[in-house]
């Protein structure tokens, strides 16, 4: 049975820095993310999919459900992930390995990780994992409930990302808006 609002909520008491959100996200706001994936993106990771929101909004957008690396380290999330979601690859990793685990190149990253409630140290290893996985166009693609970029400013300088934001999605509880992170475009050799 897919975990509803009252587990996720169980989970939040369990352990409420690592889920940080009261119930999962709605899918006007997964529909928001979905819809920042590059236009031809097919290999894309997710971080924290939790009840799989997001998950679902990407498939129902036309990524391949085979196509789709989840990292989910909540156990019960994860058994949930893995019988709803049985083509995708599932990881019961922090999102932090991901480099160490996937060599292909991926599209985007889409993360519904609680970035704000980390440190500095925790997002440059995420963010840092992510990007030595993405193409040259690749995006990373993450929410927040707060007035401002969710990544410390120590850590976007750090990596070179630039962003842009998208209007705030007011049918979720909280509101939330949605980043895209890039790195800048190496311009091609004079020939
Ligand atoms: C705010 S909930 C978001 C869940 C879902 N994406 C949504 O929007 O409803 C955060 C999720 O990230 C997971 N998580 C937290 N830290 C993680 C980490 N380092 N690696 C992988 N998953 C993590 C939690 O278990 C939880 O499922």
């Amino acid at each position: 049975m897919p975990t509803g609002q009252t587990a996720f909520f169980h989970q939040f008491l369990r352990r409420p820095r690592q889920v940080a959100a009261l119930a999962p996200s709605s899918p006007s706001l997964g529909e928001m993310m979905a819809r920042q994936l590059p236009a031809q993106a097919s290999r894309v990771a997710e971080l924290g999919p939790g009840t799989g929101v997001f998950t679902r909004c990407m498939i129902d957008c036309g990524i391949a459900e085979r196509d789709l690396v989840l990292f989910e380290i909540n156990p019960l999330f994860a058994g949930d992930l893995a019988a709803r979601f049985p083509q995708a690859r599932l990881h019961r990793l922090p999102a932090q390995e991901l480099a160490r685990v996937e060599a292909a190149p991926f599209d985007a990253v889409l993360s519904g990780l609680p970035l704000l409630s980390m440190s500095a140290d925790e997002q440059a290893a995420i963010l840092g994992s992510a990007f030595s996985r993405l193409g040259p166009d690749g995006v990373f693609i993450q929410f927040t409930y707060g007035p401002k970029s969710p990544l410390r400013s120590r850590v976007t300088k750090g990596l070179g990302l630039s962003f842009t934001r998208t209007r705030r999605v007011w049918a979720n509880l909280p509101p939330a808006t949605v980043y895209v992170f890039r790195r800048p475009r190496v311009r091609a050799a004079a020939q």
